[in-house]
């Protein structure tokens, strides 16, 4: 699970859409100055309003409230109502990101201004919580915002829980962290899951410890902690999927089957060691979360030099569509009563928690469209950005596709893509297709709808239609 997949140019904006900008946004109440950095489309910006973590009986909700139960008050305190606007020395700076990491590139990530985003994890507020020390552990869960393709699992809006756990070396018994940690440790329940953990705790290339601020016994322990306390919730979540999903089982009968999960080292620019935690499930392997040890220097940075701990991000809706069966994520925007009304109750009554049904799957409507790219230089290794050169990215496609749409758009994706071999022109086509939640689209509609998407990506992203 990294943060982002492909490299991609952080340089200066593209003037693309900047004339359409306006001067100010709101968002949930306050107001800000854009700049040539804003790149949030109208659709994305209602959203921010929307919070559906908080609201009651959505099957985002309710996810969060499985994973608020195995994290219990009072060393655990829950934070789900932070604002959506952040700086970009939150979301990046104070977590380690280096200036040229390919998450801050404009391709993909959401700004309101230069120094101004949308948050794209929940990290974000990692350095924050830290600083304020309110309790010995935080859950944190909120929307957070990343230009993505157009398909039934991606949507530009999913909700994240990120969770902390610290200690404090000036005070804890004797000084001693580890035993600490160990202590606490021998205080959580256990479960009987098969767990594959093939690798040491930490690794000097692969996965290193942080030798000047951690003994290997106090990283261990702090690993240990961790992988108990993320196994516990994933044991609590899946065991709820299977009865849920199998009428014949209740979460009690689904447990004498063992849940399979496995421990997989990853990279995280604020955690080391780090880890992802893959489950099998219905016969896939499934990446559910990434965590690790906190790197020191955000203690240090937010004035806590003596404490340590651990740190995991999860997603919601992921989850969410395994516990409930949802098969496509617009659903969870839906505000149709056929949606909601399912899972009326479920809240209070998590034992009650069943399978989504769907209503009914409307005819797919499927439209191409092809274009050459604006510029005229050879485009496929040109990295330029001089005067014409191509500077083409398929979420600005997305993103536009979005914006006319909406959630009529199942998915988009590239069907054909070739570079003229005399005029160096590249040409580009992409289907489209049409289908709605909730209603069979007319075919006029579909039209008219297609006609409008062609001309706004003529109009924002200088396309020449073929
Ligand atoms: N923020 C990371 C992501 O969104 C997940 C994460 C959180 C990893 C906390 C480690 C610790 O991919």
């Amino acid at each position: 699970m990294e943060l982002r997949n492909a490299a991609k140019d952080a340089a200066s904006p593209a003037p693309v859409s900047a004339t359409t900008a306006p001067k100010t946004v709101e968002i949930n109440g306050k107001s800000y100055t854009t700049d040539p950095w804003f790149n949030v489309s109208s659709t994305v910006l209602s959203l921010t309003s929307r919070k559906l973590h908080l609201q009651k009986d959505h099957p985002v909700a309710i996810t969060r409230k499985i994973i608020e139960s195995v994290f219990p008050a009072p060393t655990y305190k829950y934070y789900n109502e932070f604002d959506p606007v952040v700086s970009t020395f939150e979301n990046f700076d104070s977590l380690g990101f280096p200036p040229d990491h390919p998450g801050r590139a404009r391709s993909d990530t959401y700004y309101i201004n230069k120094d101004t985003l949308l948050r794209t994890h929940t990290s974000a507020h990692e350095a924050e919580l830290f600083r304020a020390r309110a309790s010995g552990g935080y859950l944190i869960s909120a929307d957070v915002y990343r230009r993505d393709e157009v398909d039934r699992s991606h949507y530009p809006v999913f909700h994240q829980m990120e969770g902390a756990r610290v200690w404090d070396r000036t005070k804890v018994p004797n000084g001693d962290l580890a035993a600490a940690v160990l202590a606490d440790l021998a205080r959580l329940p256990t479960h009987n899951m098969k767990v594959e953990d093939p690798n040491p705790p930490f690794h000097p290339d692969r996965n290193p410890l942080q030798t000047a601020h951690h003994t290997p016994e106090e990283a261990a322990a702090i690993a240990a902690h961790l992988k108990r306390s993320l196994e516990l919730m994933v044991n609590e979540i899946f065991t709820r999927a299977k009865a849920a999903t199998d009428p014949n089982q209740t979460p009690e009968s689904a447990s004498s089957e063992p849940l399979r999960v496995r421990w997989v080292e990853a990279y995280f620019p604020f955690t080391s060691p780090s880890w992802e935690l893959e489950v099998f499930y219905q016969g896939d392997w499934l990446e559910v979360l990434g965590c690790g040890v906190s790197q020191q220097s955000l203690h240090i940075n937010a004035g806590v030099p003596s404490q340590s701990g651990w740190a995991f991000g999860i997603g919601l809706e992921r989850i969410a569509m395994l516990l409930f069966q949802i098969p496509d994520i617009r659903l969870f925007w839906s505000r149709d009563e056929r949606f909601l009304s399912q899972f009326r109750g479920v809240e209070d009554r998590l034992d009650q928690m069943k399978a989504f049904v769907p209503f009914s799957k409307y005819p797919a409507c499927y439209k191409d469209v092809s274009f050459w790219l604006r510029g005229t230089s050879a485009a496929g290794g040109n990295t330029g950005r001089g005067v014409g050169a191509v500077d083409w990215h398929g979420n600005d496609l997305m993103e536009v596709v979005r914006d006319v749409a909406g959630d009529t758009v199942e998915d988009v994706r590239v069907v054909d893509e070739f570079t003229h071999p005399k005029t160096g022109r590249r040409s580009m086509c992409y289907r489209i297709n049409y289908r709605s939640l909730e209603r069979t689209l007319t075919n006029v509609e579909t039209n008219e709808m297609h006609d409008r998407v062609t001309k706004a990506l003529v109009e924002k992203l200088g396309v020449e239609i073929r």
